[in-house]
């Protein structure tokens, strides 16, 4: 019979000098693979006599309990062990300095673009577009102001081409003839966007944003437009009443036309909207002219509508507090730290205050 005590020894030998999991691997195969030690050593029982069998049997089955769990030990061991090597390389140390995390800001004109357009979208406006660079005929033509009318001049225009008849949009308005010209009435739409004049002082920059109206459907009066208009600049200063004051106006494209001024105080240096007897001109607006309507092949005698335009800017600076405009193009990165908008609900003491 086999010298299970020599076998035995001889695999706990290898086993003990085993250094990693590949070669506890081999070893394994060593012993209990097709060829294995142990393996082979069960194969034997067949070839033995009956006397022998039992306890044949019975010390290889005593070996391959103990070979198995010495073999399971080693392998926990190994586990174990690179466990810790991992722990003590990876150590993170809690004691550096947490590193500063810089949230972007929302610029306050992109807000207000947002603001606005949520509150019309609430009362049926849907968004349209138009390029920034325009030809004459929508900006001006087409909107009831013919070459050498008097009212261009009200529009210091950035001529691009002459040739092509090409500049830079003085308002959002000619949005109002392109899409009535792609489309059949009713129009709801409002036209955010970037409009330019030859102009630069406080209150002006020669590049400004503006929100087109226009509703156009059979049956719209002037009491339309006045609803509209008061629901928004409720909605919008978040007051629950405003005073407003529609002033007749000139503007070739409405008839009869108005200028809208909110009403205003000066409390503790602040600007309240909505009270006292001041007055700040927002918008202008009125009811569509009909050559404008029919320039773009709609029957005033079916439909009428109102439009206006608001400068987006000026909502800004009245809604924030912010009072020189042309600080708002200056990219000036400290500036929209301060009035800028959080895109996220990120917790104040994460914000970069160290870049
Ligand atoms: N486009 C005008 C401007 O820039 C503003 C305006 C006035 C727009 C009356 C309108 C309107 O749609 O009906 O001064």
């Amino acid at each position: 019979m086999e010298n299970f005590n020599q076998i035995e020894s001889d695999i706990l030998n290898k086993i003990k000098n085993v250094s990693d999991h590949n070669a506890l691997d081999s070893v394994k195969t060593e012993i209990f693979g097709k060829k294995g030690v142990i393996t082979e050593l069960f194969n034997k029982i067949r070839s033995l006599d009956q006397s022998q069998r039992k306890e044949y049997a019975s010390k290889l089955n005593e070996l391959k309990t103990k070979v198995t769990e010495i073999l399971e030990k080693k392998l926990v061991d190994f586990d174990q062990s690179e466990i810790n090597k991992k722990l003590k390389n990876e150590k993170i140390d809690i004691t550096l300095p947490g590193r500063t995390y810089f949230a972007g800001k929302i610029h306050p004109v992109s807000q207000v673009i947002d603001e606005v357009t949520s509150i019309f979208s609430e009362i049926g406006f849907s968004v349209e577009e138009g390029p920034d660079v325009e030809n004459e005929y929508y900006n001006f033509s087409a909107l009831n102001t013919p070459k050498n009318h008097p009212s261009r001049d009200m529009q210091d225009t950035f001529y691009l081409d002459h040739s092509k008849d090409l500049l830079l949009r003085t308002h959002t308005s000619p949005v109002q003839i392109r899409t009535m010209l792609k489309s059949k009435p009713p129009f709801k739409i409002i036209a955010p966007g970037r409009t330019y004049r030859c102009d630069s002082d406080q209150t002006h920059s020669p590049m400004f944003h503006q929100l087109e109206g226009l509703h156009i459907d059979k049956n719209i009066n002037m009491g339309h437009l006045k609803g509209c208009l008061y629901y928004f600049v409720k909605k919008f200063f978040e007051v629950e009443k405003v005073k407003i004051r529609f002033r007749p106006s000139y503007f070739p494209f409405t008839e009869p036309s108005a200028e809208v001024d909110i009403g205003y105080k000066i409390q503790d240096g602040k600007i309240k909207i909505g009270e006292g007897d001041k007055w700040l001109e927002i918008l202008g607006c009125g009811m569509v002219h009909p050559s404008v309507l029919k320039n773009v092949k709609v029957n005033p005698k079916q439909y009428q509508g109102y439009a206006f335009g608001v400068g987006i800017d000026r909502l800004a600076m009245l809604k924030y507090g912010i009072n020189d405009l042309r600080a708002f193009f200056e990219s000036d990165i400290r500036w929209l730290e301060f009035y800028g908008f959080d895109p996220l609900d990120v917790p104040t003491n994460y914000r970069g205050l160290s870049r």
